[in-house]
């Protein structure tokens, strides 16, 4: 890059930078497409580190590390396009940060770790409350060839802190990809991929138009399922919730295993593709009773939608009963997303 690009760079990330005028103003219900400009405007800061090959900080982690502890304030951590191939934390203590890439296609968070523990497996794990992505792949490539070993837990992103969002991001791994392990978050138009139980944990999430795909797993005849919710009592307000998103892949997957007694998951207006096995759910490995779980479909549709075959314990939910999960305030988002629809 010359003298001159630079600067012209610099001036460029300056004025996106700087708090938008109607801050406060525009509602956080989106009817535009919720993209970088829009999120950094409702952020509205202007602290902000730069991330690259030619910038002062060249790893993601080196630029989280410079976030202050105990940070209150909002600060954006831009990302420019590239591949990090780096295993990343965000500590309990520093909060408050907007993680910006270039988009999903072109800046990407890479590792290659598996154990048979999922939290020492994973390439990018939030422990902080209040964290936003948009624009990032996050992948764990790990080989995870031989089935029925140990070292076959390979997460991509781990979320532990509440208040979390990931806007038009992804995440890669053949299993275990996305552990949700608890909070309130939200994930939007994100494209999620794997193959046995490839979203878990007690998460109380709202997955809103993201696409989900189903991989084939090449090591063994298996029927895997998309979710494993852990949801462990009557008064853990965990749950997940997929709204107006797709599924669909290679192969033969469950929507969801039943896992906690009380486990939560609902497909509602999604498309469900022939991926999608009749029956939709499984109790494989599961030894409980049936009668406490909350395993629903409300107004699916496409090939795997048909209803005929389910295990008898799954739902076909009434707008009634769909509704307490199907809004964003769910997860109270109103109250501290950024953006949402
Ligand atoms: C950043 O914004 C804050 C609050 O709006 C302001 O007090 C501060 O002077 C600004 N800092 C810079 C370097 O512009
Ligand atoms: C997995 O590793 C984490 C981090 O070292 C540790 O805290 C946790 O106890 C381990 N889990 C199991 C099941 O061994
Ligand atoms: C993963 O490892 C565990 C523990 O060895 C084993 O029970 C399980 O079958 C393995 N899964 C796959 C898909 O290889
Ligand atoms: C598990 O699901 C199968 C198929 O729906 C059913 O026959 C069986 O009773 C279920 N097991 C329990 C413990 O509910």
């Amino acid at each position: 890059m010359t003298m001159a690009s630079t600067l012209i760079v610099a001036i460029v990330s300056v004025v996106l930078f700087l708090p938008s005028i109607s801050e406060g103003v525009l509602p956080r219900k989106s009817k535009d497409i919720i993209d970088a400009p829009l999120l950094t405007s409702k952020i509205a800061t202007n602290r902000s580190i730069i991330v690259g090959p030619s910038e002062e900080f060249k790893t993601v982690q080196a630029a989280i590390d410079a976030v202050p502890d105990g940070n209150f304030d909002w600060i954006i951590i831009h990302l420019r396009a590239g591949i990090y191939r780096e295993k990343v934390v965000i500590p309990k203590n520093k909060e408050y940060i907007f993680l910006r890439g270039n988009g999903r296609g072109r800046t990407a968070i890479v590792w290659d770790d598996s154990s048979t523990n999922n939290t020492l497996s994973t390439t990018f794990t939030v422990w902080a409350n209040n964290f936003v992505a948009f624009g990032i792949s996050f992948k764990n490539d790990a080989s995870v060839g031989v089935a029925d070993t140990f070292y076959n837990q390979s997460v991509a992103v781990m979320v532990v802190g509440d208040e979390v969002a990931f806007y038009h991001c992804a995440f890669y791994s053949p299993h275990n990809t996305l552990f949700d392990y608890k909070g309130r978050h939200y994930y939007e138009s994100c494209y999620i991929q794997g193959n046995i139980d490839f979203i878990f944990g007690r998460g109380q999430s709202i997955f809103q138009s993201c696409e989900i795909f189903v991989l084939h797993d090449k090591r063994k005849k298996i029927l895997g399922s998309i979710t494993a919710q852990n949801r462990q009592s009557l008064d853990d307000t965990s749950g997940f919730v997929f709204l107006n998103g797709k599924v669909y892949g290679v192969g033969d997957v469950f929507l969801g295993r039943a896992k906690g007694e009380y486990s939560r998951v609902i497909f509602a207006k999604t498309y469900l593709s022939r991926t999608i096995t009749p029956a939709g759910w499984t109790n494989w490995s599961y030894d409980g009773l049936t009668d406490n779980l909350l395993y629903g479909e409300y107004e699916c549709h496409g090939p795997g939608s048909e209803p005929g075959s389910r295990v008898p314990w799954s739902k076909q939910l009434s707008e009634e009963e769909a509704s307490p999960f199907i809004t964003i305030d769910f997860i109270n988002g109103k109250e501290w997303l950024p953006a949402y629809y």
